[in-house]
């Protein structure tokens, strides 16, 4: 796991470099800093995390203009931001991987009964609500789901399915360690928090998203997912096709016997399971992708490969066609 500051130094190398260059410099600074290193190690391990900090500083402080004020703030602040870090963490919801996900979903045949697992807010629970836009496809957002519907833009390889339709989705629900509340105010300041300084368009995204998920308030229940899936399952409509899903999520299971347990209870389950995650999570599937691309999510429809996707949602690489009647023989 390494020492603070070398984990820091390594989110400002590899995670923040060309994509916050303001998170990048924070993360040098806190690697070159004992103040703030002793402030985190006083932490849990689970809680000295980058996004985790910086999301906390910027709620309580605001967004320090310089990197020497990164200290001041913290130094103000201490405890206001200790609180936060102890009591909220990294939910980001990216309701625009949606626009990843709905290659695979529309080719499921419906009604389809949709739960998502580690949803967060929900918001990725709302596939049918928001528009697309694949550069070589578009699909306008449905009138029910109102003026402030967001489009997902997502660049699309040459092979990709691209919908021509919404899913047909009659049934939905989420599970969560800890649901966030579209209706709270401080929760849904939270998530914009947890959306990065320079990525104001992902942040128009969540807000156009979370008006959405204001008026429909998709359900999201409290649970584990290695314990109280099968209760969520069993409430699903049995006239709809029971679609089980989940991005970004996986990685929060440490222990890969967990995650193992997970995708064999899936696949017994007789649903169908998409499952948009880092490669690590499940290398049994990645090594069936071909070479691993690190800096994508795989996407994988009952540990069937079908496309490495951009973490945000922002671009999609088709691997194959995959038929929903044949992935149930597929093992894990
Ligand atoms: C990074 S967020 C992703 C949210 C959403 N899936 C998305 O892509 O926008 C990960 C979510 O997984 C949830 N989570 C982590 N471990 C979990 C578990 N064992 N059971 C249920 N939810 C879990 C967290 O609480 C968090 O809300």
């Amino acid at each position: 796991m390494g020492s603070v500051a070398e984990r820091y130094q390594r989110f400002a190398r590899v995670e923040a470099k060309g994509r916050s260059p303001v998170y990048e410099a924070f993360a040098m600074q806190v690697a070159q800093s004992p103040d703030i290193i002793r402030f985190l190690e006083r932490l849990p391990l689970d809680r000295q995390q980058p996004n985790l900090l910086f999301a906390a500083i910027r709620l309580v402080a605001g967004i320090p203009p310089s990197t020497q004020e990164l200290n001041a703030a913290l130094r103000e602040h201490a405890d206001a931001i200790a609180e936060v870090m102890l009591t909220r963490t990294t939910q980001t919801n990216e309701p625009s991987r949606c626009a990843t996900l709905l290659p695979a979903l529309v080719q499921i045949e419906g009604p389809l009964a949709l739960i998502e697992v580690g949803a967060s807010a929900g918001l990725c629970l709302l596939p049918d609500a928001y528009g697309y836009d694949w550069g070589r496809q578009r699909l306008i957002p449905p009138d029910w789901a109102g003026a402030t519907a967001p489009t997902f833009s997502c660049e699309a390889s040459a092979g990709t399915p691209l919908p021509s339709r919404h899913p047909q989705v009659v049934w939905r629900a989420g599970i969560d360690l800890n649901p966030l509340d579209v209706s709270n105010d401080e929760d849904v300041a939270w998530l914009e928090h947890l959306v990065w300084p320079e990525h104001e368009g992902r942040l128009a995204g969540l807000r156009a998203a979370i008006s959405v998920a204001q008026q429909i308030l998709p359900r999201v229940e409290a649970g584990d997912l290695n314990h109280d899936l099968p209760e969520l399952i069993a409430q699903a409509p049995s006239d709809a096709k029971v679609v089980i899903f989940h991005t970004a999520v996986l990685s929060y299971v440490s222990n890969q016997k967990d995650r193992d347990d997970f995708a064999r209870m899936l696949v017994d389950a007789g649903v169908i399971w998409l499952s948009n995650e880092a490669p690590h999570v499940f290398p049994q599937f990645a090594q069936k992708a071909g070479p691993t691309k690190d800096d994508m999510f795989l996407l994988t429809a009952n540990g069937q490969p079908i496309a490495w996707s951009g973490p945000h949602g922002q671009s999609l690489r088709w691997i194959s066609q995959f038929s929903p009647g044949v992935m149930r023989r597929i093992c894990v």
